[in-house]
């Protein structure tokens, strides 16, 4: 049994991965300041003596150093994962991103916990790429948004803590995640807004943005894969799927898993949805595939299952506190 903290705990992925933790038989501290966290995703476990949640911020340093001491491992899984208000707010990332996991790194150094397991993102890699899908050895890096960028700069501060202090690391490049406990997204906001409104359904860009998606029970299927298997000081890959799914076929779906008929789509245009956006991205998934790991879902059927469950998790109006 170890003891692992997680930050970002009560987030949609880390929410889902403290459960898969504490059936492995794991203790788990769940640490998260409820900024986009929902206390309700913990229902399942929350009377599970292996299970505590502290309810604090990771730019409190003093609170962090306190709780983080005496973990064998981190999963490193809070930041803000609202791609575009980075660009609306230019110092979002730089805080809940960079220094925040400058804090979760420090605080490691000064606590004697040795690993770390870091969720970044396929949005490292910037735009109009030359190799695609994208092995993890692209470069330059030069990524387009401001939650890329500051992803992109947490994997160096792990690298030099690496290098400099002992820690090991594993860098997971996440594709889009789906499914249960979602709380952001495409299909997220087009399930929310079908709700409120069946009649019409407005979508960003001109549909033709196509991702690949990952459904979470992968997401953290691989990232333990990962975990015991790669053996390096500093390990990094991406965590994907072969292939993509169009804008255009998530909101397809989230109307036919709404029960709706005759829902009008109305897209706004333009190739991008928003500033910082990467309108096409695929990711070679060969570096984890080596070590044995694939998806045990394609993107298309990821984006299924993930947009039913969203589908079902909001008909419980589990959103209203
Ligand atoms: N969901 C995806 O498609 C996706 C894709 C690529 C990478 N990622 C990365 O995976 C991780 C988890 O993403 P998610 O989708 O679960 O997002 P999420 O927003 O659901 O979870 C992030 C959690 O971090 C918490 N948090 C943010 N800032 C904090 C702070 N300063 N102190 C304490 N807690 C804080 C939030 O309250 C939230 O509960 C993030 O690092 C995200 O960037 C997600």
């Amino acid at each position: 049994m170890k003891k692992i903290f997680v930050t970002g705990g009560a987030g949609f992925i880390g929410s889902n991965l403290c459960g898969f933790l504490l059936d492995k038989g794991h203790e788990v501290t769940a640490y998260d300041s409820l900024l986009l966290g929902r206390r309700e995703f913990f229902k399942d476990f929350e009377e599970n003596p292996r299970f505590r949640f502290v309810e604090a911020d990771l730019l409190d340093r003093e609170a962090l150093s306190g709780e983080i001491k005496g973990h064998d491992l981190v999963f490193h899984m809070a930041a803000n994962s609202d791609i575009s208000r980075g660009a609306k707010h230019t110092d979002v990332d730089l805080k809940l991103g960079t220094i925040a996991t400058y804090n979760v790194l420090e605080t490691m150094r000064g606590g004697g916990v040795g690993e770390i397991v870091f969720a970044s993102t396929s949005a490292v890699y910037g735009d109009e790429l030359r190799v695609v899908p994208t092995p993890e050895d692209y470069g330059p890096l030069f990524p387009i948004s401001f939650y890329g960028a500051s992803k992109l700069a947490c994997e160096a501060l792990i690298s030099a803590f690496c290098h400099n202090y002992g820690i090991r690391a594993w860098i997971f490049r996440f594709a889009n995640i789906i499914g249960r406990n979602g709380t952001h997204g495409a299909a997220f906001d087009f399930v929310e807004r079908l709700k409120k409104d069946p009649s019409v359904l407005r979508v960003l860009g001109d549909g033709r943005q196509a991702k690949p998606y990952l459904h979470v029970s992968d997401c953290i299927e691989g990232m333990w894969f990962g975990y015991e298997r790669a053996v390096e000081h500093l390990n990094y890959f991406n965590l994907s799927v072969e292939g993509a799914t169009s804008v255009r076929v998530i909101a397809e779906t989230a109307i036919r898993e709404s029960g709706l008929t005759g829902t009008r789509i109305e897209y706004t245009g333009g190739e991008r949805g928003w500033a910082g956006d990467v309108p096409q991205v695929r990711l070679d998934g060969g570096k984890l595939a080596g070590l044995g790991w694939t998806a045990s879902r394609s993107s298309d059927e990821a984006v299924k299952l993930g947009v039913k469950e969203l589908v079902e998790q909001s008909a419980t109006n589990w959103r209203t506190k």
